[in-house]
């Protein structure tokens, strides 16, 4: 399941993020990369432990933390760290798949990734080109959302971002070890939650709101690794 989250950020928030991304130092996106995706990637970092990236990832993971769209949709155990890169003209990032574990450097945490995330960070009018590309069964999905919102796919996906022509593309991305590993079963359960809110919502007395209910948990209980 590909997941859009509008407005994960408020625009003052974004704002921020901006100030903190203009002065903060970047070095080579190969930092981050496996073997084989390091051939394919052209784009630039801020290092991990740089206190820009501490400030906006805290925001970051905060949101999250409180946001029903983004619980609903990943069922998160972990969350890694958010990251951040820019990519400028010329700069792209060819047809890959994301490491399976990623250990986080300092903390040592490990996780899993169920779920890939990029939160953009830049106006769609400020850059052509720099489209998240994300293939699955169905065909190739084309992803380049407004300033503040984020895109979820499954990280077993093939994923790349087209070159930038104009401007530049800022984003963060991280990754998403979900309660729940599977894809199919995850994507069942949020359609079934999108489903029981709405039935609450139109009829909330209706007695299989709590039947309904009730097989969510009973299925979340059979599929959850917690
Ligand atoms: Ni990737």
């Amino acid at each position: 399941m590909l997941l859009r989250i509008p407005d994960v950020l408020t625009p003052e928030q974004v704002a921020r993020c901006r100030q903190l991304l203009d002065a903060a130092e970047w070095v080579d996106g190969n930092v981050t990369s496996g073997h084989q995706s390091a051939r394919a990637k052209s784009n630039e970092q801020i290092p991990e432990e740089h206190p820009a990236a501490r400030e906006m990832g805290a925001m970051i993971l905060q949101a999250l933390s409180r946001d029903p769209r983004f619980i609903a949709g990943a069922l998160p155990q972990h969350v890694f760290p958010p990251l951040f890169n820019r990519y400028g003209v010329g700069q792209t990032f060819g047809l890959h798949v994301d490491n399976a574990v990623r250990q986080h450097r300092n903390s040592g945490l490990r996780v899993r990734t169920d779920l890939s995330a990029t939160l953009f960070l830049a106006a769609p009018d400020e850059y052509d080109g720099g489209e998240l590309i994300v293939e699955d069964t169905y065909g190739a999905h084309s992803v380049k959302l407004p300033a503040g919102h984020l895109v979820l796919y499954p990280s077993s996906s093939l994923h790349r971002v087209t070159p930038v022509t104009r401007g530049a593309r800022l984003a963060s991305f991280f990754w998403i070890q979900s309660m729940v590993r599977d894809d199919g079963e995850r994507t069942l359960l949020f359609e079934l939650d999108q489903a029981i809110q709405r039935l609450a919502g139109e009829a909330p007395d209706h007695p299989s709101v709590l039947q309904l209910t009730g097989v969510y948990h009973n299925l979340l209980r059979r599929w959850a690794e917690v």
